[in-house]
């Protein structure tokens, strides 16, 4: 049980479910930062190249091990990303060798670094099949990619056309619909008997899309899924904060460096790793529910993925307003943290 006093809440330590880590520069200065917070974290393979095969996702977790700091005992929990040429032995070898944890699906084209992605879903049935099989879970980009579709509308209309056959078809998949942004999906996730679970981020638990438009264009609240309207936004802090074991913290946390933000056709994603734990502990305390943070932050997460929760803790505590550099600096050039726009009281007891 989560310790709470008015001012203090000790929970076990977080994992993050969804984070994006990049390699190289961007790499060494961003995983320190969640390390810092989190036990665990499931790795994006979204580079480029992606990471497709089970040996490129070992070479990945060797690199992102020394960019940690002496002593860290974080542990990336790697994917490797779905293509209509993956090989289903390669998955089960590499899941079997404890290198993998899941596998992630992009549709091609619907978002960063998608192009390899998934055109015609029947094509990686096989892979489905034998990963339900094993046991090895899909993490899925939820959004339909066909342009006739309005980009707000992209993640309800996927779980009717993609999502819904995917699980007809493979009943015994487990899936993660990742960064889920509507009151449909936290719906479609909730009336689901199995196998079937959501993460939400820091960020679409705190902006709508009048935060991205109204009033000049904000490029640094600008990620994929899109935020969507403010009855969303409230559906999935409802979600966030029932205790309810199939929504858990997934960040999503993906860095791009302020030059890629302010293009004229800018990169999509909001940077929350140094930042995320204070921004839900006032989410959660705003709305009278720090008990339930830590099956937000790390019992739900682990539970859906058969792993054992963290056994230490970290504890938070409530003070004057913190304040976290506007900016980080990496070897590719600044990143912008995400400012959540309001005053955030909580912190990490270091
Ligand atoms: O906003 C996003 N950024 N959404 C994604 O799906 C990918 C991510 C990234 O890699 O930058
Ligand atoms: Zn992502």
């Amino acid at each position: 049980m989560p310790k709470i006093s008015p001012d203090r809440l000790t929970i076990r330590r977080p994992d993050d479910w969804h984070l994006h880590l990049r390699d190289g520069a961007m790499m060494h200065a961003v995983a320190p930062m969640t390390a810092a917070h989190f036990a665990r974290a499931i790795i994006m393979p979204n580079l480029v190249p992606p990471v497709v095969t089970g040996a490129q996702a070992g070479a990945y977790r060797d690199r992102i091990m020394a960019a940690l700091p002496d002593g860290s005992t974080f542990r990336p929990l790697m994917t490797c990303y779905l293509t209509e040429n993956t090989d289903p032995d390669d998955l089960a070898q590499a899941h079997a060798d404890g290198i993998i944890t899941a596998v992630k699906l992009y549709p091609a084209g619907a978002t960063t670094n998608s192009a390899s992605g998934v055109k015609d879903f029947d094509k990686v049935r096989p892979v489905l099949e034998r990963m339900a099989d094993i046991g090895l879970p899909l993490c899925v980009h939820g959004e339909v990619t066909d342009p006739e579709v309005d980009i707000f509308d992209r993640e309800a209309v996927f779980i009717d056309r993609v999502l819904k056959p995917i699980r007809k078809k493979v009943p015994d998949l487990k899936i993660i619909m990742e960064h889920v942004t509507t009151e449909n999906a936290v719906d479609y996730v909730r009336d689901s008997r199995a196998n079937l679970a959501a993460t939400i981020t820091t960020h679409h638990l705190i902006i709508n899309r009048n935060h991205i438009l109204a009033g000049g264009i904000k490029p640094h609240y600008y990620c994929l899924p899109v935020a969507k309207r403010e009855k969303h936004r409230i559906a999935l802090v409802a979600a966030a904060i029932s205790g309810d074991k199939r929504f858990f913290l997934g960040t999503d946390s993906a860095p791009h460096t302020d030059a890629n933000k302010f293009l004229p056709c800018g990169c999509a994603g909001c940077f929350t790793a140094p930042n995320t734990l204070s921004c839900l502990a006032e989410v959660f305390d705003v709305a009278g529910a720090l008990d339930k943070l830590e099956n937000f932050t790390s019992l739900a997460g682990p539970r859906f993925y058969g792993l054992a929760p963290n056994e230490d803790t970290i504890t938070l505590t409530r003070g004057a307003p913190v304040t976290y550099p506007a900016q980080v600096e990496t070897g590719d050039g600044p990143v912008t943290v995400f400012d959540p726009g309001f005053p955030l009281h909580w912190s990490v007891e270091a």
